[in-house]
């Protein structure tokens, strides 16, 4: 046990901190909408399925990981197995992945920093123009947002372990959270949002087709930060004496249960500005949710509780999910910051500014992919479509790498450290675990069906990303 290591506080910090992690952009807007599109209660059911069966033993192993080796990735991956080990390389794209959708990640919490701001400075009705949104990413503005999401994340980066993210994390969890419950409530008032919520909740079987499981799967994989090293980063924080096992099922619950009540605000709102929505129409995209239908159903509230009321609740609205990005945002940057500190010996500062200036450039380039330079609007072509440089983050780190490291996470964990190393470290913390019915589930699920889907999902999301071909009819 390295005694210099730093350590979470309390197991309520590490839950609220994972959970921190897990509730993102993706749960606030791009849940509720998939759910409503895809079925209703029965994606619900589906998901939550998932979120049990498929991504629990995931989560469990990731911390486990991290835990035993008091590691990030590369630490953990070479040391379960041995310091020359082509396991390594897992761990190398355990750090990189993080990296790169922190690219992403910080470019569309800048924008959302940027709509908060003018939301909450009378601008709501610029906002709800078309065409705002495209200016705005394009524009000079964003470089000032920049600086201010990146100066946020780094000191509380800064910070540390305990007194950065953790006491962040205490904060900002239950603030979000409340200001969920209030705009639930809210919206719950408005003409209308009855329609919202029977969408939002009626099973339609027949709607689960093999693209809405592969859809489903990813985002629960994504939503609660699986294959992207954070876990086994958090795990190194945490005491032997924290109970892993019940400590990743409060994360997964209060993960899953925040994305179901946001499709309790998203949907009615929806439906009570337009009554005759057909939701299958909306758009999949969180971001043209967020961006460009969000501000116009909140400029329409001011018929009802006047500008200043609309714009408080579009205010409320985007400091929520600017609340969840940042949350999310400091455990991505955390994964490569980490690395750097315990595989390059350099203090947390000077990791910091490393990433910060690797990562900062590479963001900036990100951002002038969205139009503002040619070359980088129109970088190739594949799959049939003209991608950008951001659409290349997206498509390789977001949507292929992730289901590749967690399958290689399963392998690793059963087949190289061994099923009863796992077991021995999921014990510390939970006299009860060894010979229970979860230690059966998660040893075999890990080591057979789990990483079978997972590679079904990578193959396809490969041949369908890369080359426009939909395998085994997904
Ligand atoms: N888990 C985070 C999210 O859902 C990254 O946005």
């Amino acid at each position: 046990m390295n005694d210099n290591r730093e350590q979470f506080g309390s197991r309520l910090g590490f839950i609220l901190a994972a959970a921190g992690s897990a509730v993102g952009i993706g749960n606030l807007v791009g849940f509720p909408v998939n759910a409503a599109k895809n079925g209703g209660g029965a994606f619900l059911v589906m998901y939550a399925l998932f979120v049990v069966a498929l991504c629990l033993p995931v989560m469990m192993a990731e911390l486990a990981m991290g835990r035993a080796t008091q590691k990030g990735p590369v630490g953990a991956y070479g040391g379960l197995s041995s310091s020359t080990s082509k396991w390594r390389i897992a761990g190398l794209m355990g750090v990189l992945t993080p990296f790169m959708i922190g690219i992403f990640y910080t470019v569309i919490s800048v924008w959302i920093l940027g709509y908060l701001f003018m939301a909450a400075t009378g601008d709501l009705a610029h906002l709800a123009t078309d065409g705002t949104f495209g200016g705005f990413v394009s524009s000079n503005y964003i470089f000032a947002a920049m600086v201010g999401v990146v100066a946020i994340i780094y000191l509380i980066l800064k910070m540390g372990v305990q007194d950065g993210i953790e006491k962040v994390s205490k904060i900002l969890m239950p603030a979000l959270f409340i200001m969920l419950i209030g705009l639930v409530i809210f919206v719950l008032t408005l003409d209308n949002a009855s329609a919202g919520v029977e969408f939002y909740v009626i099973p339609e079987f027949s709607k689960i087709t093999a693209s809405v499981v592969n859809g489903a799967l990813s985002q629960a994989f994504f939503s609660l930060s699986l294959g992207m090293g954070i876990l086994i980063t958090y795990g190194s924080y945490l005491s032997r004496k924290t109970n892993i096992a019940s400590s990743a099922k409060m994360v997964a619950i209060a993960d899953t249960s925040v994305a179901f009540i946001a499709g309790l605000m998203v949907m009615p709102a929806i439906f009570s500005f337009n009554p005759s929505v057909d939701p299958t129409e909306l758009s999949d995209s969180s971001v043209s949710l967020i961006f460009v239908l969000l501000p116009k159903i909140f400029l329409a509230l001011q018929a009802s509780i006047g500008f200043i009321g609309a714009s408080i609740v579009a205010t409320l609205f985007f400091l929520l999910v600017f609340f969840a990005a940042i949350t999310s945002l400091v455990s991505i940057i955390e994964v490569p910051v980490a690395y750097l500190m315990d595989e390059k010996k350099q203090t947390r500062q000077k990791a910091l500014t490393t990433i910060g200036i690797f990562g900062g450039v590479l963001t900036i380039v990100a951002s002038m992919s969205l139009g503002m330079v040619g070359f980088l609007t129109e970088m190739v072509t594949y799959g049939g479509k003209v991608k950008s440089f951001f659409d290349i983050i997206i498509d390789i780190f977001y949507d292929t790498i992730l289901p590749l490291n967690g399958l290689l996470v399963c392998l690793f964990v059963s087949y190289r450290w061994k099923k009863h190393n796992l077991n021995q470290e999921m014990s510390d913390g939970d006299a009860s675990y060894e010979g229970s019915l979860m230690q059966k589930y998660v040893n075999f699920s890990l080591g057979t069906f789990i990483p079978v889907i997972l590679l079904v999902i990578f193959l396809n999301t490969v041949a369908d990303k890369f080359f426009a071909y939909s395998l085994f009819g997904l």
